[in-house]
């Protein structure tokens, strides 16, 4: 098949209850549920065109070819795609971000959503949301989320060859409008990747067990908080929970710590707002950046409260965003 060029559009989400460990690495079926937050102002643009003359994936990340790593896992999940289905061709592939890639924002999450219906849709083949979350997440897991809008649920599943593995919408991103507001501390890309945290985590770190026994609970709290639209249990919870990850991270052996000075400055600027009567919470994925939770009519006060910290390299403003997309350019 040759020729029709399709681009998909898919926002970054942020875990409020994190997805942190694998059951099964090479399928990506984690060992616990998530719940994330689907950002708008956070996007990845993909457009993808099959040609049947090429004799490999061409790869372009932000106008540029894409680096050996990241061309390397796109190439892969074309490859997954073309054996699923059943097709030969190769693809030019462009993806653009709107926001610094690779840094603990979550780019692969929004990327793969956007690859995974743009590099079907090519190719006439037309999924089903759960269908394509589960594609999705075969290219990064937390990419499962990122193919619905507003607030969602990846179900980890329980089958062995992650059939059931797939995120689900709670509410849609019309059902609360909360603020993200995503401060980047630095642009660069981490040190230690998402996948070999975990990986490291799972095996090494006894707090892992711990971690595990309380996320269920955790999950719980969160769906009661989104039904009942209680934004301090919610935001009491996500942040416990992120803090929980990242403490499981650190008794890995050797410890992982993917804060910089500025994020635990950031943690305690952020608490002491709180106490002054500015009700936010915080999250931290696995990088320095910290991702803000707090209520749509605070957002502009709370971004004048940070505005003279000189570690803040740019915030970026979210409201809850869509699901994935197809745009015409
Ligand atoms: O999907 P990955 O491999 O980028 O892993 C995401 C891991 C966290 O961001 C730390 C947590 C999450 O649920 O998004």
């Amino acid at each position: 098949m040759n020729g029709i060029k399709i681009t998909a559009q898919a926002h970054s989400n942020i875990a409020l209850i994190k997805y942190w460990g694998k059951f099964n690495d090479k399928l990506k079926i984690p060992n616990n549920h998530s719940i994330s937050l689907t950002l708008d102002s956070m996007y990845t643009q993909t457009s993808v065109e099959y040609d049947a003359s090429l004799d490999g994936d061409q790869v372009f990340l932000n106008g540029h070819p894409a680096s050996e790593k990241a061309k390397t896992r796109v190439q892969q999940f074309m490859s997954l795609i073309r054996k699923r289905y059943d097709f030969q061709e190769f693809a030019v592939i462009h993806s653009h971000n709107s926001f610094p890639t690779a840094a603990g924002l979550a780019s692969s999450a929004s990327g793969f959503a956007a690859l995974a219906l743009a590099a079907t849709k090519a190719h006439a083949l037309h999924l089903s949301l759960r269908d394509l979350s589960i594609l999705a997440r075969q290219g990064s897991g937390s990419a499962s989320r990122s193919i619905f809008g507003g607030f969602v649920e990846w179900q980890k599943g329980w089958s062995d060859d992650g059939s059931d593995s797939y995120a689900i919408q709670l509410l849609p991103e019309s059902a609360w409008e909360l603020g993200m507001v995503v401060l980047v501390l630095t642009s660069q890309e981490k040190a230690i990747s998402s996948t070999l945290g975990m990986e490291e985590t799972v095996k090494t770190s006894p707090y892992y067990k711990a971690w595990l026994n309380t996320v269920e609970q955790d999950l719980k709290l969160v769906r009661q908080a989104l039904a009942q639209r209680d934004f301090t249990l919610l935001g009491t919870t996500m942040e416990h929970n992120a803090l929980k990850m990242h403490a499981s991270s650190l008794a890995a052996k050797p410890g992982i710590l993917y804060w910089q000075p500025a994020t635990v400055q950031l943690m305690h600027i952020l608490w002491e707002i709180r106490k002054s009567g500015l009700e936010c919470y915080f999250t931290i994925d696995a990088g320095p950046n910290i991702k803000v939770l707090v209520e749509k009519a605070q957002i502009e006060t709370l971004k004048s409260r940070l505005s003279d910290i000189n570690s803040i390299e740019q915030i970026i403003t979210c409201l809850p965003g869509k699901s994935v997309h197809l745009i015409s350019t």
